[in-house]
């Protein structure tokens, strides 16, 4: 039981590649998600890399009765809930669909894991709960600033619920998880990140600009308060971050926690510029992207990134990835897609 963890939304992007390390691991790992933003070619590719077929469940964790019945026919001690809406522009114009779905689904995995006795369940926190932060980097005492829309609303909520449901039940055991920026894919290609329709973030824009599908890559701002006037972010291999929930797992499941409720920020430590970026890109692959400076984006902070002391020491755990082989990984797999 202590070897099986269910995975919901583990048919994504960060779900797939977690689900890959927690299979090399050694765990036996039961994937929910109702393929909402992905399909199944992710779970072929977690076979391809592990020889392993995960047990596959379609289903809607907001439905309390077939997650009832999931729970009902299968023995797993954590869960690690992946399974929501994120994309912050859309959640600004239709709210609902994100307070429902992000909260409504996380909030019936918790009372489950209660009614049936599950001990721990990991959350997929974000950066975005700091803000426009006072000081940098950020670390998990930096105060959290109200939401600037509502996906980063329902990560706040989510954290302040996992916190509440631990407290009220001793059985129960928890981890928030906040990353920075994900990107990269799986050094096989096999799997990676699935954006549908016009990217919202730099690197798969990048990587479609790349490629053609777009005509060219717009920088958001050179006239920030920064060294090259580009914002500052923390971007994560993805490969790292699904083995820091490995490693959360272990130490849930080893009781190994410190307090039943924990957070913990998982990036690299290491600030990096738009321009860095893209110029890490065009070097990694040795090819010239086509880029313009355009009007800054409403909403973008100047600058975030992580101090990940924490996670380092309490963990074990630290970005391994060079940032050149992750953006090779990215453009491997956008060509992969694109054959
Ligand atoms: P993703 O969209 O690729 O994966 C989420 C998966 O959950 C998808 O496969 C989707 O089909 C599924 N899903 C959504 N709602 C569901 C529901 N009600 N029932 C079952 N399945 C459902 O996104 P991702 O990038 O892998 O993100 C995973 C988690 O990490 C999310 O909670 C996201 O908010 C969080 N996160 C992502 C980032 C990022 O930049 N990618 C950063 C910080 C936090
Ligand atoms: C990174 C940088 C842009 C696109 C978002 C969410 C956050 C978290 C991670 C889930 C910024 C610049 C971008 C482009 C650009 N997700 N940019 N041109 O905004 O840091 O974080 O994803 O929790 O909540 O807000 O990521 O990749 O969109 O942007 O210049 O076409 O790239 O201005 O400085 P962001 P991003």
């Amino acid at each position: 039981m202590n070897n099986r963890v269910l995975v919901t939304g583990g048919a994504g992007y960060i779900g797939s590649h977690t689900t890959v390390e927690l299979i090399n691991a050694g765990y036996e790992v039961i994937v929910v998600d109702n393929l909402s933003n992905s399909d199944r070619s992710s779970l072929e590719g977690i076979r391809k890399i592990t020889g392993v077929e995960p047990k596959f469940i379609e289903a809607d964790c907001c439905d309390k009765e077939a997650m009832r019945k999931v729970f009902q026919e299968h023995e797993f001690n954590s869960v690690i809930h992946f399974a929501a809406y994120k994309a912050v522009g859309e959640s600004v114009a239709e709210p609902a669909k994100y307070y429902r779905n992000n909260i409504l689904s996380f909030v019936t995995i918790l009372e489950l894991m209660t009614e049936f006795g599950r001990k721990n369940v990991l959350f997929s926190s974000s950066a975005t709960v700091y803000g426009d932060a006072d000081v940098l980097p950020v670390t998990e005492h930096t105060p959290r600033k109200p939401a600037t829309s509502p996906y980063g609303n329902t990560k706040q909520m989510a954290e302040d619920i996992l916190r509440d449901m631990v407290a009220a039940n001793q059985n129960l055991a928890g981890i928030a998880l906040r990353y920075f920026n994900p990107i990269g894919a799986h050094p096989s290609a096999l799997i990676g990140e699935l954006p549908r329709g016009v990217p919202n973030n730099l690197v798969p824009y990048i990587t479609q600009t790349a490629a053609g599908i777009r005509e060219c890559l717009s920088i958001f701002g050179d006239d920030y308060d920064t060294p090259d006037g580009s914002c500052l972010r923390d971007y994560i291999d993805v490969v790292d971050l699904a083995r820091a929930h490995v490693v959360a797992v272990e130490r849930m499941v080893s009781g190994g926690s410190k307090q039943r409720y924990e957070i913990f920020n998982i990036g690299t430590g290491r600030p990096v510029s738009v321009f860095e970026l893209v110029r890490g890109f065009e070097q990694a692959n040795d090819l010239k992207l086509n880029y313009k400076v355009a009007p800054r984006r409403a909403g973008d902070v100047t600058a975030v990134w992580a101090d990940t002391t924490l996670a380092n020491q309490e963990l074990g755990w630290r970005a391994e990835r060079e940032l050149l082989d992750t953006l090779r990984a990215a453009w491997e797999w956008e060509k992969h897609v694109r054959q």
